[in-house]
């Protein structure tokens, strides 16, 4: 007799400033934490999510591993940004046999790149406007992208058993937690150098996109105006004090950065209006670094007009408190959106 062995990946995050260690054990929003831990990585290791230095972070996430006494070896990572292209588009009604077939030939004029570059995959969203047509997420993520975060977790002595990506992942954490209200929800991970937009209806994504803004905004801006180190407009930018910047103007910059944030984030949400002809976005969750930085939900609810709350990932994720640090896990929950919504995935699941 044979039983088939459940396992339980891990998931990594492998952010720009922080790798995200997840481990969770369960079924169907009914979850317990199993592992759970973060590392940071200096700031020219992954720029603007191109890995410059491979063995820097496969050490880290080594580090990471014994840090945690990991033992699994599967894994589930996921990526993001400008190599990675999201569409929904109409094709016409097929097998998922038929599609997983045609798709690659479809997506060819949907994509910026050669065919011969990326990877393709689906999902089948439901009826298409026009009778005989399905409306279809296509997903395309050049392979070089994906080879780079392969290659990573590998070298770190893993086995990558999911690829996801950062938007979908976001999608799964809020799917787990929170329950799916009318209207149209807007998520947003907001990182260091990428913020994932993805736009849900009635639970569904109908809009996803990726833009090159985050919180190394600040960063950059506090360097540049104060002339502090990256060390030290990371420590102004928490809220510790720091020689040689005073309060008065780190605030105005910080509040000029946001604005700007936040301008980027309707011109998106405009677009998505456009281009789908929904309606307006009626609340928002945010998660990833920014949605820290002490005034950033309050000013994008007062420029929206609507509701804006920070994402809890562990919000009905069972925790142990002889094995954990509530305390610890609270005030970095919003960093670990993607790597919650990454653990909940396993091999073969889709
Ligand atoms: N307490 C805090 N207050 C303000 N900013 C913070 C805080 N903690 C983290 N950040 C900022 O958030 C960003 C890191 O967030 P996050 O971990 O979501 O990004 P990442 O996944 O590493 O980046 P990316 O996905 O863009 O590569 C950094 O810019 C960091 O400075
Ligand atoms: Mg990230």
């Amino acid at each position: 007799m044979f039983f088939s062995k459940k396992i339980e990946p891990i998931a990594l995050d492998i952010g720009s400033t922080f790798i995200k260690l997840v481990q969770l054990k369960g079924s169907n929003r009914n979850y317990q934490l199993m592992k759970f831990g973060m590392i940071p990585l200096p700031p020219e290791v992954i720029v603007e999510g191109a890995v410059m230095d491979a063995g820097r972070v496969v050490d880290a996430i080594k580090e990471l591993l014994a840090a945690h006494k990991v033992a699994t070896k599967e894994v589930v990572i996921s990526v993001s940004g400008s190599s990675v292209i999201i569409k929904r588009v109409s094709v016409a009604d097929m097998t998922d046999e038929e599609l997983a077939e045609s798709i690659k030939w479809e997506a060819e004029q949907y994509i910026p790149f050669s065919i011969d570059d990326v990877n393709v995959d689906f999902q089948k969203l439901g009826a298409g406007a026009t009778e005989g047509q399905a409306d279809v997420l296509l997903v395309a993520v050049k392979k070089d992208k994906i080879n780079d975060y392969v290659n990573l977790v590998k070298e770190a002595g893993l086995d990558p058993v999911v690829m996801d990506v950062d938007a979908f992942a976001l999608a799964n954490m809020y799917e787990l937690n929170y329950d799916i209200e009318a209207g149209t929800t807007a998520l947003l991970n907001i990182g260091a150098s990428v913020m994932n937009i993805n736009i849900l209806k009635d639970g569904m994504s109908i809009f996803t996109r990726d833009i090159t803004v985050g919180g190394n905004r600040y960063t950059e801006g506090l360097q540049r105006d104060f002339g502090l180190t990256n060390e030290d407009a990371e420590k102004v930018k928490r809220g510790e004090s720091v020689e040689g910047a005073d309060k008065d103007q780190i605030s105005a910059v910080m509040s000029s950065v946001t604005e700007d944030i936040v301008a980027e984030t309707q011109r998106s949400f405009e677009f998505f209006r456009s281009t789908t002809g929904s309606e307006q976005v009626s609340r928002v969750f945010v998660s990833g670094g920014c949605a820290l930085i002490g005034h950033f939900t309050s000013i994008l609810s007062e420029r929206l007009e609507i509701p804006v709350e920070v994402a809890n990932p562990f919000k009905n994720v069972k925790i142990d408190p002889k094995k954990f640090d509530a305390a610890i896990i609270e005030e970095s929950a919003p960093l670990c959106a993607v790597a919650v919504g990454l653990a909940i995935r396993r091999p073969g699941d889709r």
